[in-house]
């Protein structure tokens, strides 16, 4: 058994042992979202960080990216810190820590009052082995497209703040995203089919991360794939996908969210005149 074999297949098992079965350097990316901290009770739940970790560092492509979805639970008044612990456990074996981003739910679940703010993010950590080798940056619209600047301020971090006069000018019509992305969680119909999972994450955040580093025909993998969010949009953007999980009421519906987009046989319609 290889990676090739596993392509396009939800497969049910512990992902340490799923993926022995994948060959070194196959995977071009890796979004998954780990169970945080014992915060939910999954079925047939088994969770050893650093094997996973050390099996992706192993099946990722040079140049290719792990996405490491994850937040903390507060237990006794602290913050566990685990996910901090995590990243730095990547960065150990030989990961890049490419960037550390942010998925801000425009949509937070009120708690109950802690004596602090409501909790509204998560993190992505975008992990890379070596440079990363496919980036198609998601573009915006600049606020002041079309302005003419005389001067502004760049902050430079390797030698203090600067000041530059003369840009060039006016303003572009669009830049690159910043690495705070914004989505509402669970209202969308495709984001509905994930129901009977207690924590999907958004298509939306999983479509914007495989446009950005993986071009079509890419393998993206995700060993526990609850839900089935990355096989399924993974299909949809015509990449290959291999999703795991140790649940096998999960691999199940993973695997319908996936019939339910199949591509349908394209109709041919017959000219009017030919009727
Ligand atoms: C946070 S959920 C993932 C949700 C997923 N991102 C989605 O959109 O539905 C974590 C998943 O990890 C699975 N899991 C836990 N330990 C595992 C293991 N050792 N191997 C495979 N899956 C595991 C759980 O069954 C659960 O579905």
């Amino acid at each position: 058994m290889g990676t090739h074999q596993h392509l396009n297949h939800i497969i049910q098992g512990n992902c340490i042992e799923i993926m022995q079965q994948l060959d070194d350097d196959s995977i071009d990316l890796t979004v998954t979202s780990p169970p945080y901290d014992d915060l939910r009770n999954y079925k047939g739940y088994v969770f050893p960080f650093q094997e996973i970790a050390q099996a992706l560092y192993r099946v990722i492509k040079p140049g290719g990216v792990v996405v490491w979805v994850v937040a903390d639970a507060t237990i006794e008044a602290t913050e566990t810190g685990t996910s901090f612990k995590q990243a730095l456990y990547f960065k150990e074996i030989g990961f890049n820590l490419h960037d550390t981003m942010i998925f801000r739910k425009k949509n937070p679940i009120p708690q109950i009052y802690r004596k602090r703010y409501n909790n509204e993010f998560e993190y992505m950590f975008v992990f890379s082995k070596g440079v990363v080798k496919t980036h198609n940056p998601i573009m915006i619209d600049c606020l002041h497209a079309g302005l003419e600047l005389n001067g502004t301020t760049y902050k430079n971090y390797s030698k203090n703040e600067q000041t530059r006069e003369k840009l060039a000018k006016p303003v572009k019509n669009q830049k690159i995203k910043g690495n705070i992305w914004e989505y509402v969680v669970g209202k969308k119909q495709e984001d509905q089919e994930a129901k009977g999972h207690p924590a999907p994450f958004p298509c939306e955040l999983v479509r914007d991360h495989i446009l950005s580093w993986t071009n079509p025909g890419d393998i993206v993998l995700d060993p526990m794939c609850g839900s089935g969010t990355t096989p399924r949009v993974a299909y949809e953007l015509e990449r290959n996908y291999i999703g795991i999980d140790i649940s096998q009421e999960y691999c199940e519906l993973a695997r319908q969210r996936i019939k339910s987009i199949e591509k349908q046989p394209t109709l041919e319609f017959l000219e009017p005149e030919l009727l």
